[in-house]
């Protein structure tokens, strides 16, 4: 088996916070906090990937940022890919429309205060380490 399919999660940050949103679905996810996202579809750009998944999850207008590098397994074929994000002006906030039941805009000192999906753990923990050298969330 080759075959990976890229998850992209969006590192959403606005006014120095992290966006952490909390899955209402399946059964086994429920209840955890993810970086939202979604699978890249065949043919499409990751950021183009996370751009759409954004404006179906949350109701944002984002833009992409670049890639926090690393690459996390999830149940296979998929892989996690992080990628920051920000809202563009004008977006709407973020609501939860589907897949999540909350979400947390995370200060630097409440990043841990979620119970993030096993599998997101790490690429938090690559993602503020990324942010924070370049001035993002520290
Ligand atoms: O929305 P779409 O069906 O494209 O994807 P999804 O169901 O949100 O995510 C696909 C898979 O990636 C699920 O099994 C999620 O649990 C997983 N995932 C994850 O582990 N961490 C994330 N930050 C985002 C998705």
């Amino acid at each position: 088996m080759s075959e990976r399919i890229v998850v992209v999660g969006a590192a959403l940050v606005d006014d120095g916070r992290l966006l952490a949103a909390r899955r209402s679905a399946p059964v086994e996810l429920a209840g955890r906090w993810e970086l939202p996202g979604g699978k890249v579809e065949p043919g499409e750009s990751a950021d183009a990937a996370l751009v759409r998944e954004l404006r179906e999850e949350l109701g944002v207008d984002a833009e992409a940022g670049g890639r926090v590098p690393g690459e996390w397994p999830l149940k296979s074929p998929y892989v996690l890919h992080v990628w920051t994000a920000r809202l563009r002006p004008g977006s709407a906030a973020p609501e939860p429309l589907e897949d999540h039941d909350e979400l947390r805009w995370l200060g630097p000192g409440e990043i841990w205060d979620v119970h993030w999906l096993d599998q997101d753990v790490p690429a938090v923990r690559q993602t503020l380490a990324h942010l924070g050298a370049a001035g993002g969330l520290t």
